[in-house]
């Protein structure tokens, strides 16, 4: 059984479960294996003892993006692709810009213009991607990223409709049972163009299969009230949220998140605004744990079933997504405990009121 270790990456590891072959180059930036932390106090003050928090904002870039998008590279390098190319909010961006670098292929970034959270438009610019800043809404992206691809065969398409993504992302799924010595009862994921919640789904499945967890998790779905065409059943031409990588009208997988949430018994339901940022919020101030917006719906989704009384005390992982630096306009909009002092102990003992 493939153990967490921190000196392989994705590939390397779980190389078995994986359509890699011997042509496939090792690129490994040292994603996958992050932590599995149980709460203190959230879980706790809901009555749940095992709520536990999977951080894959401990990947490279910050994201759990990296899981799919080294297969992904790998593949397209593989095929001879001289350049990579994705729509995104910003993570898929960062993450495909980060592999290209280290493959010493191209990277090209279709964002929806204005929408992008500024640490995850820094890193696209960092790691060197030409970036295509495109009016409209990400799903608008998305679209022309598709007839992009079908035209300009060297560029190879890697969001999440490549299936070489789904793949590497499923390896999360992996990890957390390889962690709790099986399935948790429920995994609370926030829901944006549903890649992520088919992959898990895909990970636990085919785990159960080979005889390495007993059970299937149920997987609970969030996505941000004004960006819930899943949960509303139909598609959402202006969605609006302060989540913005989740901020998405027509998610490309949506038929794969509604088969794994019937099929293993689960949920995909809404949470406002409000509900992210005080579980953003709490995470921060409670836990220790500093994700981004979106990262906080799957934790606003616990709390939420919670009060609802439509959740038991049974174990919960919530996933989270994406790390806090990626946005931190969202942290700075909340009041601060700051004061100015001259450099003088005793001007500071004055501004710390002592
Ligand atoms: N959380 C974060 C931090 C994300 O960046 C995303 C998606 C999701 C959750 C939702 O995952 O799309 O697989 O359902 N971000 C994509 C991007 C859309 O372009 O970075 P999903």
């Amino acid at each position: 059984m493939p153990k967490n270790d921190r000196r392989t990456g994705v590939i390397d590891r779980y190389s078995a479960y994986l359509p890699v072959t011997e042509a496939t180059p090792r690129i490994d930036l040292g994603e996958g294996s992050t932590p599995l932390v149980r709460s203190r106090q959230i879980g706790p003050s809901l009555g749940i003892e095992n709520l536990y928090f999977k951080l894959e904002t401990c990947n490279p870039s910050g994201s759990f993006k990296d899981r799919g998008m080294v297969v992904a590279v790998a593949k397209a390098v593989e095929s001879g692709a001289k350049a990579v190319l994705c729509a995104s909010t910003g993570n898929t961006a960062a993450s495909a810009a980060a592999y290209a670098a280290a493959c010493g292929i191209g990277c090209i970034v279709f964002l929806p213009k204005g929408a992008i959270a500024p640490g995850k438009l820094s890193q696209s610019i960092a790691y060197g991607a030409h970036i295509v800043a495109i009016d409209g809404i990400f799903d608008n992206t998305l679209r022309l990223a598709r007839e992009f691809c079908d035209k300009h065969h060297e560029v190879a398409l890697v969001n999440s409709v490549n299936p070489n993504r789904i793949q590497g992302q499923k390896t999360a799924a992996f990890e957390i049972v390889d962690q709790l010595g099986d399935a948790p009862s429920n995994v609370f994921i926030p829901v944006g163009n549903a890649g992520n919640i088919t992959a898990y789904w895909v990970g636990f499945r085919e785990y159960a299969e080979g005889g390495l967890s007993k059970t299937l998790p149920r997987m609970m779905g969030y996505q941000a009230a004004g960006a819930a065409p899943i949960v509303k059943g139909e598609i959402i031409e202006d969605p609006q949220t302060i989540a913005s990588a989740i901020r998405i009208g027509n998610p490309a997988s949506w038929q794969s998140a509604v088969a794994a949430r019937d099929d293993s018994g689960g949920r995909i339901d809404s949470v406002t605004d409000e509900e992210i940022l005080e579980a953003y919020r709490r995470l921060a101030r409670d836990e220790g744990i500093f994700c981004e917006p979106a990262s906080a719906a799957s934790v606003a989704g616990v709390i939420k079933a919670r009060r609802e009384g439509t959740l038991s005390d049974e174990s919960c992982v919530c996933i989270l997504t994406g790390n806090g630096l990626k946005d931190p306009d969202t942290a700075q909009s909340f009041e601060t405990n700051q004061t100015d002092a001259g450099a003088s102990l005793q001007e500071i003992e004055a501004a710390l009121a002592l």
